[in-house]
């Protein structure tokens, strides 16, 4: 099991495990989102590891689980992907829902790409438009870096002023400013689910100064900022909190949403680890 005392050898032994395998260090690590996943196309892969083959990585009890790590080339970058990623629902603990992260570092990259599709909650966002995270709002009722500090990884108290690259920020919204492209930008507040939100809690979500709200992210941005990594994060609008549109969120209409935003995610991605 992973706990604060293991984490910095377990995810060693995973990082030169992977070394072994690749002979490079990518330049970006990118963690692909639900629906998000066909990123993949765009990627010259040149090994992909299912995550049940890697040692220490977190296996799934959950029937016909599965995810990989994609190595290989985006837009000339070396890159490793997460096709599939570790949510707190699914009954993984902090430690295991962020351990990719702690490897990536291991590895020596600094880059983190984060996708993921949310809900929206500003009423001037539309069901499938593409928002720029440029902050977060921590709702998860555990927090991946309690219990004791390990200080080769960061310190204690970790500086959360800036979670969200600006300068990736700025490569990213002044591309899509030349190409015309239409982007959002906002916080995204991150709750445990796995229930959608009631319309109470969408309500209150916009209320402390959500944009969106989501399942994953926030814990492996904190954790990746524990390691001075810089960040960027992109969701997809998949559904909307409000009264009108409350009945429509399921789970079939956020993958179909996600779906036909995923070629704007899969250009702005490709053009921000082709740029910065
Ligand atoms: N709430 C929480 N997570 C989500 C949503 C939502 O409305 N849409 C996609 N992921």
């Amino acid at each position: 099991m992973l706990t604060a005392e293991n984490l910095f050898e377990k995810s060693l032994e995973t990082a030169k495990f992977l070394q072994s395998k690749v002979n490079y260090t990518p330049e970006y690590a990118i963690v692909l989102g639900s629906g998000l996943g066909s990123l993949v196309e765009d990627i010259d892969v040149e090994l992909e590891i299912p995550y049940k083959e890697i040692p220490n990585f977190p296996v799934s009890t959950v029937k016909g689980h599965k995810g990989s790590l994609i190595f290989g080339e985006l837009n000339g970058k070396k890159i490793v992907a997460m096709n599939g990623r570790f949510h707190y629902y699914e009954g993984y603990n902090m430690k295991e829902v962020t351990f990719p992260e702690r490897v990536f570092w291991q590895m020596g990259i600094r880059k983190l790409i984060v996708s993921n599709a949310s809900g929206g909650v500003n009423t001037s966002f539309n069901i499938g438009d593409v928002m720029l995270i440029n902050d977060h709002i921590n709702f998860f009722p555990e927090h991946p870096l309690r219990g004791p500090n390990d200080e080769r990884f960061g310190p204690r108290f970790v500086n959360m002023s800036e979670p969200y690259s600006k300068a990736m920020l700025k490569v990213v919204k002044d591309y899509a400013a030349e190409k015309n492209i239409k982007i959002q930008e906002g916080v995204y507040l991150g709750l445990q689910g796995p229930t959608f939100e009631t319309l109470a809690e969408y309500t209150m979500v916009r209320n402390v100064g959500g944009d969106a709200v989501g399942m994953s992210t926030v814990p492996e941005v904190i954790v990746a900022k524990h390691m001075d990594m810089e960040v960027f994060g992109i969701s997809v609008i998949t559904d909307l909190g409000t009264a009108e549109f409350i009945e429509e969120v399921n789970h079939k209409e956020v993958l179909k949403a996600a779906k036909a935003a995923e070629p704007i995610v899969r250009e702005l991605v490709a053009k921000l680890v082709e740029k910065y």
